[in-house]
This record gives structure tokens, sequence and C-alpha cells, in this order.
């Protein structure tokens, strides 16, 4: 068996809405999917154990972190990241590319590749291609990421064209590098920013590698949500349609809507567990602010329509006090409870694919969340 298999189970006929059976060495997983993040190793606050609770099948997790603390032999020393971890399901680690990016200081970008100086201890570091997918070799996750380049939002049409035909050679170099086909799927990752064309000149460059899946990054990188989902629907159609497409760092609610629309299968992003930190939820109507004194004596749950463990046993005044107090606890229970409200948003999107009424569940989830309210 091949590292990856992906299985189309059911198209739209009113949309791209796909409706998809990934299987991994570790998981099978539903598509659409939400995938929550855990960037060091752990989705900040909750055990493996609530997540497989809550129904993630798949976490993210990212090769900048990990090559830089502890180190990849550290991981390896333990038998790979699911080890080490205690995370039995599948794992996808990024490559470290957009990390670089957004994260390090003093990059330097050459066609080797980009040093960079550690965000943790200032030390001069190097990441290429090939050392990259050394490092995820290393880490062991189900899926992997090719090296690439995100360009900056807003960008030259020059700059964009120059970064994708490098993440196009990136990808090739990716590739060569990988050695571990059987058992970690590598994705390639499509670039070329905001300019419409160059997205299909770069699906058609690395589609013509036959990676096993295909990745749409440079979006959400400050561009309007009109922007982005306009570029979206000129990139999917590009894609082939028996190989998953992933959606990186995205996932607002809406977003899930509009990316699952366009014809995507896979999302991820650290809105929940991050607002979950501020004392932020999402519900059925909404984001609340927990905090806020305004919930001082409400007793009802986080949100009414949900049936989590949070919201069956725990109060909007209890979280607030302990979110006031700087208890952990209190952001334990809105991390649980956000990372459970996507997941069970992409288990009601999945069934309303299956019966032809996913429009129709986009249009009352708006009606009653509000579009492009995050
Ligand atoms: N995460 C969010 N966007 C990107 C991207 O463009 N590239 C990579 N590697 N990761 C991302
Ligand atoms: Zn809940």
């Amino acid at each position: 068996m091949s590292a990856l298999s992906f299985e189309l189970l059911k198209t739209s006929s009113d949309s791209l809405a796909r409706r998809g059976r990934i299987r991994t060495l570790h998981a099978t997983i539903e598509t659409p999917v939400f995938m929550p993040v855990g960037t060091q190793a752990t989705v900040k606050t909750l055990s493996p154990e609530e997540l497989m609770d809550i129904g993630a099948h798949i976490i993210l997790s990212n090769t900048y972190h990990l090559h830089l603390r502890p180190g990849e032999d550290v991981i390896q020393g333990a038998g790979g990241l699911h080890k080490f971890m205690n995370w039995p399901r599948a794992i996808l680690t990024d490559s470290g590319g957009f990390q670089v990016f957004s994260l390090s200081t003093l990059r330097k970008i050459s066609e080797e590749g980009v040093e960079f100086r550690s965000h943790i201890s200032g030390e001069k570091r190097f990441l290429s291609p090939e050392r990259s997918i050394q490092v995820q070799n290393a880490l062991g996750a189900d899926i992997i990421m090719a090296f690439d380049e995100c360009p900056p939002y807003p960008a030259d049409r020059e700059y964009v064209l120059a970064s994708l035909l490098r993440t196009t050679r990136w990808a090739k170099r990716s590739l060569v590098a990988h050695e571990r086909s059987e058992e970690q799927a590598l994705f390639g990752i499509v670039q070329g920013g905001m300019e419409i064309d160059l997205r299909r000149q770069a699906a058609e460059e690395l589609v013509e590698l036959d990676f096993p899946g295909y990745a749409i990054g440079g979006l959400s990188v400050g561009e309007p949500k009109p922007l982005m989902n306009e570029v979206l629907e000129h990139t999917t159609p590009f894609l082939p349609q028996n190989k998953p497409r992933y959606l990186m760092g995205v996932g607002a609610p809406d977003d899930l809507f509009e990316g699952v629309m366009r014809g995507v299968d896979m999302f991820d992003c650290v809105l929940p567990t991050r607002i979950a930190r501020n004392g932020t939820v999402f519900t059925a109507s909404g984001k609340l602010v927990v905090r806020n004194a305004a919930n001082a004596k409400d007793y009802a749950p986080l949100d009414e329509k949900c049936d989590c463990y949070v919201c069956k046993n725990y109060s909007r005044a209890y979280i607030r006090h302990l979110l006031k107090a700087e208890e952990t606890f209190g952001i334990r229970l809105t991390s649980y409870h956000n990372v459970y409200f996507l997941v069970k948003l992409m288990e009601k999107i999945r069934a309303s694919i299956e019966n032809g009424t996913f429009l129709a569940l986009r249009k009352q989830f708006y009606d009653a969340y509000g579009y492009n309210r995050d």
C-alpha cells in the first residue's frame, strides 16, 4: 500500500463541494476535514485523549518549531512524533517554509534555501527543501509538505512569478529528497499570490510532478476575503479530482464553507485555540467574548446548541470567572469547545454534502452566525 489513498465518495451538482475519505498508516480521515493545530507537538491545552473524544482524526504540527526545539533527533529517538506526543491518529507536518517567513528574523533567501535566525535562540540556521524533508522524514508524520516560499501580500507580479518558479524547483527537490514515500505522503504547495493566471501555472507545474495531494498556500495572508475566495476558485479547477486538496492556514467558520464550496478537502487554522486563550468562543449565533462582564451571571452554556463536554457541564459565568482569575482550566474549557465546534461543523458539512443540502446548510449557518464575522 502507498502512504495515502483518497476515495472520492460524492461530488455535488450545485457547487464544487466533495465528500471523500483519506487513508493513511495511522487513520481514516473523512473529508472535508478540519485539522487542529499542534505547532509544538501539542494542541495547546488539550490532551490527545481529549482530541480523540472531540473526534479529531488528524492534527497538524510544525517542522520549523520542532527542528529548533527539541530537535528532530529527540523525537526520532522516541520512535517518531506519534509516539513522542502519544497521538495514535494521523499527523501532517508543515515544511517550515511559511514559518521561516512569519517568525524568524534576518532571512536570506537564495536558490539553495533560506538562512534565518531562530526566534528562540537567535542562532543562525538554514532550511532548504532537502533539510526540510530530512527533518520531516525523521518526525514521521503521515502527510508532509514540500518546502515552499509564500510571497507576502501585496507583492509585485514579477516577484510572485519568480517565487512560484522557485517553489516549483523546490517541490522537485523535495520529491527527490523524500526517502519514506511508502509511509509518508508528500504534498506539493500551489503558490502564485493573487495572480489568477499564475495560480493556474503553479497548479499545472505541480500536477505534472504527480504528488499524492496538493495544498493551496499563500492565502489568508492579509488579503480581503472576497479576493481569497476568487483566487481559490481559480485554483482548485486545475487540481486533479482524485487527489486531496488542502487549503493551508485557513479555517474561520465561514472560510470552511467558502473553501468546501470551491472544492477544498482539508483545512487547518490556529483560530479556535488562539481565540480560546483570549476568552472568545464560537457559537451557533456568532463569536462570544465569554470574558466580558455581561457573562458574569450568565449560567447558560457557551453555546446552547452545542453538545460538547464543556457545554454539558459548565456555565459562561463559571468559565468567565476562571478566565478572569487566570485559572488555566478556563482556557482548557474554551479551547475544547472551540475545537469541537469546528470539528462538528465539518461533520455537519460532510452530512450535508452526502444528502445534497450543503448550500442550504451554508445559508442556514450564515443566517444564524453572520457571514465574515469569523
Ligand atoms: N501555512 C499557511 N500558508 C502557508 C503557505 O503558503 N505555505 C506553507 N508551507 N504553510 C502555510
Ligand atoms: Zn461546546
